[in-house]
């Protein structure tokens, strides 16, 4: 038994140190250790020795199994060692290697231009209002001049909420609520979302618009002409030609529609102004006296106008941008231009 002892000793001694990954290692751990590893095979057999036998062996045993549990335990903790070194090297960094960008956003192309015309009115002496886009029936229309089976109503395509709720098409109902809570003078825009069911390179179902009203003693179409054209320069440049086309608007009269100098040819004629060299940029007229009873203004002392424009149908022209629909698609090729 003592020689078997040995070579055991022996196996295990060269075993040991050809060992450099922890897998070996574990294997040999359950070779001599384990519940049918070497040693416990040793220990069943001296089992069968003699009272004399077993002192001498039993620590013949003992030593040779300490022997084991300690070189075992040493060449654990150097592989452990080392392998924790390969993993902190591998996630260990180079701090010379230049920092990832994040490329930090902007303000949509939509919000960048009413932005613009908020600061252009602002500077005029206007004040911004806001209003809902769920609005009743009698906000959207009625309180406008537009009464039910009105043709203007098919002007614009309407999304009907349930009952009376509408989703609002225009500012302009922002005008009445403005008018009910407040006395005259007053000089407000309304920028905001509206809804019409219609879609094409040149609609989508939401868009925004801005309203713009003026009320006070003696206000007259040449401070609209006045201030349209203002705002038209700053927007489109010094030099921009405006025009005023009468039109018909239901809250308005009388209503007109201003043009400006088409901006892609400047006036010689292009496929966006369809060859007259005009495109047409915004809505707007004198207050109709039938909306200022609706609010319980004075038709007699006061007077007013109003505008109404789009801020895509804006931008696209300010940007020569031929699909309005590039504006929602969030491409941001598109938008990284802006
Ligand atoms: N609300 C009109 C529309 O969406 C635009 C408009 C035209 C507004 C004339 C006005 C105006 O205030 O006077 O088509």
């Amino acid at each position: 038994m003592i020689e078997t002892i040995d070579k055991h000793r022996q196996d295990f001694d060269s075993r040991i140190h050809s060992i450099s990954t922890p897998e070996p290692l574990k294997q040999l751990r359950i070779d001599f250790l384990g519940k049918k590893g070497c040693v416990q095979a040793l220990m069943k057999e001296l089992r069968q020795a003699t009272p004399d036998e077993k002192r001498q062996l039993g620590k013949l045993i003992n030593d040779f199994k300490q022997h084991v549990e300690n070189l075992l335990g040493e060449r654990e903790d150097d592989l452990g060692k080392s392998t924790n070194n390969q993993t902190s090297q591998r996630e260990s960094f180079d701090t010379t290697l230049p920092g990832k960008k994040e490329t930090p956003g902007t303000l949509h192309p939509i919000t960048q231009v009413m932005e613009e015309i908020k600061t252009i009115f602002l500077g005029l002496g206007f004040q911004v209002e806001e209003g809902p886009e769920i609005e009743t029936d009698y906000y959207n229309f009625e309180a406008l001049n537009i009464p039910k089976d009105h043709p203007a109503r098919d002007m614009q395509d309407t999304f009907y909420v349930d009952g009376d709720a509408v989703l609002r098409t225009h500012t302009s109902p922002v005008q009445i609520h403005v008018m009910e809570n407040r006395e005259p003078p007053l000089r407000i825009i309304a920028p905001g979302k509206v809804y019409r069911c219609d879609s094409d390179v040149s609609h989508t179902p939401m868009f925004h618009q801005i309203e713009g009203l003026m009320v006070d003693e003696n206000v007259s179409f040449s401070h609209l002409k006045g201030i349209m054209s203002i705002f038209l320069q700053e927007v489109f440049g010094k030099e921009t030609k405006v025009r005023f086309r009468p039109s018909f608007f239901p809250f308005t009269c009388p209503s007109a529609e201003v043009d400006i100098q088409c901006v892609i040819c400047r006036g010689k004629g292009c496929r966006v102004c369809s060859q007259t060299g005009w495109v047409e940029i915004l809505g707007a007229g004198m207050v109709d006296p039938a909306v200022f009873k609706c609010v319980d203004y004075d038709p007699e002392k006061w007077t007013g106008f109003a505008f109404g424009l789009g801020i895509e149908r804006i931008s696209m022209l300010k940007y020569g941008i031929n699909d309005i629909r590039l504006f929602f698609e969030n491409d941001l090729r598109f938008l990284k231009q802006f």
